[in-house]
């Protein structure tokens, strides 16, 4: 079974301010993204990097393929998925801004598509209470028994992949995609620190374990 990774790094990250794009910040040792690629690598046979199209010709040499991201994350997915080598079976798509996952992430949602979902995420219990709003006024109160934080990698049959990305639609993640097309997607557990660089103010604490794990 050939399994490959897709890391999506194409954002311009606007909510995070700065010249920078977030994920080629340094953390520790290296840049943002390097950390996402080194546990892609080891959990899988070759890695295709997705940046912004002026980076396109940037050296990468931790990575197999470089391509150029589009205008959304799902867009920037499916420039991946067209970079993927033909005899690729199981591709794990991650967010380049989630430096923290470990590469036992990655094999945990590649185990489970082996073991038969279209589609495997980790999810993290949410212990805040979650209520659905609608104009600055609750709707409703959501069941948090039922509720999981999701990240990524997600791990997918590549075929059900291409498949519900097909209609060039676009999600916050690719497992939505899937949802919609019908397919199962199985839960494993999520990682506390497997956090994403979202803000400015998400950078301390990625720092503090990143120092740990440089060591
Ligand atoms: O914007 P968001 O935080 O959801 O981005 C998640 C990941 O998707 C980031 O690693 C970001 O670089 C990537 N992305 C992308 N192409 C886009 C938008 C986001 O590769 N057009």
């Amino acid at each position: 079974v050939s399994v490959w990774a897709i890391v999506v790094a194409a954002g311009s990250g606007s909510r995070f301010g700065g010249d920078e794009p977030k994920q080629y910040l340094r953390l520790g040792d290296k840049r943002v993204i390097d950390w996402s690629i080194a546990a892609a690598r080891e959990a899988t046979d070759g890695v295709v990097l997705v940046v912004p199209p002026d980076r396109v010709g940037d050296a990468e040499p931790a990575v197999d393929a470089v391509v150029a991201g589009g205008g959304t994350r799902s867009a920037s997915v499916r420039a991946g998925l067209d970079a993927l080598p033909a005899d690729c079976d199981i591709v794990a798509v991650h967010d380049g801004a989630r430096p923290l996952a470990t590469s036992a992430l990655f094999a945990a949602v590649v185990d489970a598509v082996r073991a038969g979902a279209d589609g495997a995420v980790p999810g993290l219990a949410v212990t805040d209470t979650i209520k659905r709003v609608v104009d600055d006024t609750v709707v409703e109160t959501l069941d948090r028994s039922e509720l999981v934080a999701v990240q990524t990698p997600q791990a997918f049959l590549v075929e059900a992949l291409r498949g519900a990305h097909s209609s060039d639609a676009d999600a916050t993640d690719d497992a939505a995609l899937i949802e919609a097309a019908g397919g199962t997607i199985a839960v494993v557990a999520g990682e506390a620190a497997n956090t994403k660089l979202t803000h400015t103010r998400d950078l301390p604490a990625l720092e503090s374990i990143a120092a740990v794990r440089s060591m």
